[in-house]
C-alpha cells in the first residue's frame, strides 16, 4: 500500500516505522525541509497550499491521512474528492475547532466543563460570569501543547488574557478540579470494527505532556469507552481517535479529541499487542484491526527541549528510547522513552520511572507525585 501523509513530524515518522512492517510505502507532504519523517519515505517539501504538491501526493497515494489537526481543512476536503482519505474532513472540521468539538460533546451527552463561545472582550466578561473563575480562555483553532491559552484567575486578568490569545474567536471554559487526567485511544476500521486501548493517565507541565502511564484494568475504562464510542459512531470515524478526559469523583469529563495518533498512546509501540500507529494504518487501509491488549504496565516519558544521553537510558532495564531526529529547542518534543514493567513489582517500576523523569530533566515534583501514588496503592 502507498500511504500519503500530510505532515512530516514524529507522528508521521512513527506511522512510517510501523507501516514498513506491513509492506507499506510513504510519502509526506510537509513544508519543513528538516521534516523528521523524511528518511522513512519520499518527502514533498512544499507549503500545504501548493496545489501541484497536493496533486502529486493524491496521484501517488492509495490512501491519505494526516498527523495533526492544524492542516488546512480545504486541503483535506479537496484531497478527499480525489483519493481515499481518513479520518474524513467532516471529523477534522469538528475536532480542529474547540467550539464545534465541545458542542458536539454536549449533543452526544458527553460531559464537559462549562464553556461559552467568545468573540470580543465584552462578551468574554459576560461569559466569565457564567462559567465562573478560575477559567481558561482557548483559541477555537490552531492550539496545541497549551499554546493559544490563557488562564483567568480573577476579573482583573480578563483583558490581559484576551490580549494574550490575540483577540481571535475563542471559547472560555471553567477550570476542572480533576483528580486524574486520562485519555482513551480507540480505533475504528472501514468496516465499522472498533477496538480500544487501555486508558492512559497523563501528566502535563507548562501545557505540555510529560508522562503517560498505562492503566490496565482501570475502573473507568468502560465509561471512557462508552464516551468515545459515541463519537466514533456519530462521525462514522475511520482511524485512531484520542479523547482527553478529566476524572472528577468517579465521573469523566471530556476535554478534547484528537483525530489522529496521540502522544499519550506512544507506549503502545512496546506496551500493546499492536501499536496505535499500526492500527491507524490498518484502519485507514481497510485491513482487520490488530489486538489492542497490554500484558504489562507501561510508562512513557516525553523528552522535551533536549535529549539525554542514550547510554544512560539503555542502562535502565526495559526502557526504550525513541529519538525523533529533530533539532533541540526549548518546549519542543524531540523524543520519548517507553518503560515496560518487567514484573519486578510496583516499587521498582515507580523507581525506574522516576529515574527516567530525571534523565528527561523533569523537576522532582512529578517524581514525588508518582511516589505518593505508589505509596497510596501499596498501603
Ligand atoms: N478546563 C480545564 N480544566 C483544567 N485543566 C485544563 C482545562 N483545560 C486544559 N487544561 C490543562 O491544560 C492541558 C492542555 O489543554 P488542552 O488539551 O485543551 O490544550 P492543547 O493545547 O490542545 O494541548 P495538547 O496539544 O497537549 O493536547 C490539559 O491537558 C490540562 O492539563
Ligand atoms: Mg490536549
Amino acid at each position: 500500500m502507498r500511504i500519503g501523509i500530510l505532515g512530516g513530524g514524529q507522528l508521521a515518522q512513527m506511522m512510517a516505522q510501523s507501516g514498513a512492517g506491513l509492506g507499506m510505502e510513504f510519502m509526506f507532504l510537509c513544508p519543513d525541509a528538516l521534516a523528521c519523517a523524511a528518511p522513512y519515505g519520499q518527502h514533498i517539501c512544499a507549503p500545504f497550499q501548493d496545489e501541484k504538491a497536493s496533486w502529486q501526493l493524491a496521484r501517488w497515494a492509495e490512501v491519505v491521512t494526516y498527523e495533526f489537526e492544524n492542516v488546512p481543512l480545504d486541503l483535506v476536503s479537496s484531497l478527499e474528492k480525489q483519493v481515499e482519505l481518513h479520518p474524513s474532513s467532516g471529523a477534522l472540521s469538528v475536532a480542529r475547532d474547540r467550539l464545534l468539538e465541545k458542542s458536539r460533546f454536549r449533543e452526544l451527552d458527553i460531559p464537559t466543563a462549562e464553556f461559552m463561545p467568545v468573540e470580543g472582550l465584552e462578551e468574554l466578561r459576560q461569559a466569565v460570569e457564567i462559567v465562573g473563575l478560575p477559567a481558561i480562555l482557548k483559541t477555537r483553532t490552531q492550539g496545541y501543547d497549551g499554546k493559544g491559552q490563557a488562564v483567568i484567575r480573577k476579573i482583573e486578568d480578563i483583558a490581559a488574557a484576551w490580549a494574550q490569545v490575540g483577540g481571535v474567536p475563542c471559547i472560555v471554559e471553567s477550570v476542572v478540579r480533576f483528580s486524574r487526567e486520562l485519555s482513551i485511544i480507540a480505533v475504528r476500521g472501514r468496516s465499522g470494527e472498533v477496538a480500544f486501548y487501555p486508558l492512559s493517565e497523563n501528566y502535563h507541565r507548562e501545557g505540555i505532556l510529560r508522562l503517560s502511564l498505562s492503566c490496565l484494568n482501570d475502573p473507568l475504562q468502560f465509561q471512557a469507552q462508552r464516551l468515545i464510542q459515541r463519537l466514533l459512531e456519530d462521525m462514522q470515524y475511520v482511524g485512531v481517535l484520542a479523547l482527553e478526559l478529566f476524572q472528577v469523583g468517579e465521573k469523566l469529563y471530556a476535554n478534547e479529541m484528537a483525530p489522529r495518533v496521540h502522544n499519550s498512546g506512544h507506549w503502545t509501540i512496546e506496551g500493546a499487542a499492536t501499536s496505535q500507529f499500526e492500527n491507524h494504518l490498518r484502519a485507514i487501509c481497510g485491513m482487520p484491526l490488530g489486538e489492542t491488549g497490554a500484558s504489562a504496565a507501561a510508562a512513557m516519558v516525553n523528552l522535551v527541549g533536549r535529549l539525554p544521553d542514550e547510554a544512560a537510558i539503555r542502562e535502565i532495564p526495559n526502557a526504550t528510547p525513541h529519538f525523533y531526529g529533530k533539532g533541540e529547542r526549548p518546549g519542543r518534543k524531540v523524543g520519548h522513552i517507553t518503560l515496560i514493567d518487567g514484573g519486578e513489582g510496583a516499587r521498582v517500576f515507580a523507581h525506574r520511572v522516576a529515574h527516567l523523569l530525571k534523565l528527561a530533566g523533569e523537576d522532582e515534583g512529578l517524581a514525588q507525585v508518582l511516589n505518593d501514588k505508589q505509596s497510596a496503592q501499596t498501603s
